[in-house]
């Protein structure tokens, strides 16, 4: 029997290139991966997998109907839907984008696999579309969405026409959400990458309002491993919530990073808080780890350790990205605050 082909979105970003990696080194599918290569797109994060067989990357738009259709030219088995714009602070700054991509995007994406019928539709969703929580509770999948952002609001809206299109059309939908990520080749716009980034040039550690808004961390090699296990078995129209309970203050993240790269605590700076910023999210894990035997592998520690370290030893990633496009960002958005 020939392997699944699976159709990845956006799998030039910093999640999707974890996971084709995860996938081609279990030889289990065949995999063709959709990538607009926008700024957050970078052909770098899979180098050495180009030529790989059964690997097939084609360049196109999740929001432009030809570029889909060209995606699912070989028969496809199962979507596995990452690509998106995905700061909350770009999504501040140009809403636009992220409403074309995220919504409409999933939208040409979904058309096309009800009309192909293929047998799972995975979303790749975010706990953001949670909305912010006080100083207790969890996020569980019955919370009700209450996203604060454009990038948040946009997420959620692909969640909702996903669940549409399974219960109108019986498309076998699949939704993860997922807590904060951290791990390689993550773009350097996300607070951990920016602040080892800065602090490896002696550069202001930028850290939003009070510092003590609580993310709950999640090593990227668990959140694939959570993805994969959700394509295999996940059930069609269920959300799996995915997290693995590290929940930290930012300021708790500078400080490991300080402390791993012997750097002082002056380097920090605080700076005008992000508008409307979610104080706190932490996820409730119980349903994936119940129904479909998830579980963590990486401890929070060892994580950020060895993530400190491969950005110190992948400088030359990082600094290409730094240049050009990156740094008119950085100057409209961290210049003013
Ligand atoms: P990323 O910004 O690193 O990568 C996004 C990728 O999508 C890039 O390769 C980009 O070129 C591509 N892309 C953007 N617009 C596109 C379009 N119109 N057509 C085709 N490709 C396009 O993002 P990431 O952090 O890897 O996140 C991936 C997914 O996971 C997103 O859907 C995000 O909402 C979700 N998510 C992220 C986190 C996190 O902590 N980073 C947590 C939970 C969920
Ligand atoms: P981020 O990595 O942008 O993820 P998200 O906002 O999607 O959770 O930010 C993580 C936390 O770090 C969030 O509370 C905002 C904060 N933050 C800073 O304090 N300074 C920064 O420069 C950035 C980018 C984020």
């Amino acid at each position: 029997m020939d392997k699944p082909h699976i159709l990845v979105t956006g799998g030039c970003g910093f999640i999707g290139s974890n996971f084709i990696r995860y996938l081609l080194s279990s030889g289990a599918c065949t995999i063709t991966n959709l990538d607009k290569l926008t700024y957050a797109g970078n052909l770098e994060n899979l180098k050495g997998f180009e030529a790989r067989p059964g690997y097939t990357f084609v360049r196109g738009d999740i929001a432009n109907e030809a570029d889909v259709e060209r995606a699912f030219a070989a028969p496809v088995d199962a979507v596995v839907n990452f690509a998106a714009e995905s700061h909350v602070d770009r999504s501040i700054m140009d809403p636009g984008a992220f409403v074309t991509t995220n919504i409409y995007g999933t939208y040409l994406l979904l058309e096309q696999a009800r009309r192909k019928g293929v047998t799972k539709f995975l979303q790749v969703s975010t706990d953001e579309v949670y909305g912010s929580l006080g100083e207790t509770g969890r996020f569980r999948e019955e919370t009700q969405l209450a996203p604060n952002s454009p990038y948040s609001a946009s997420k959620a809206s692909a969640d909702l026409l996903a669940m549409a299109y399974h219960k109108t059309f019986g498309l076998p939908v699949v939704i993860t959400r997922c807590s904060n990520n951290y791990g390689p080749y993550q773009f350097p716009e996300k607070l951990i990458p920016l602040l080892v980034s800065n602090a490896l040039v002696d550069r202001e550690l930028p850290i939003y309002g009070d510092g003590l808004n609580v993310r709950d961390w999640i090593h990227v090699s668990d959140h694939c491993a959570a993805l994969a296990l959700v394509l295999d078995k996940g059930v069609p129209g269920n959300v799996y919530n995915v997290g693995a309970g590290n929940e930290r203050n930012n300021l708790e993240i500078v400080e490991i990073i300080l402390e791993v790269l012997n750097k002082p605590r002056s380097l920090i700076k605080y700076v005008k808080d992000r508008p409307g910023h979610d104080r706190r999210y932490a996820i409730d894990n119980t349903k994936i780890r119940d129904t479909l035997g998830f579980e963590v592998h990486v401890p929070f520690k060892t994580g950020m350790e060895e993530t400190v370290r491969w950005y110190v030893e992948h400088r030359d990633w990082w600094e290409k990205i730094k240049t050009g496009e990156y740094l008119g960002f950085y100057e409209k958005w961290y210049g003013s605050r």
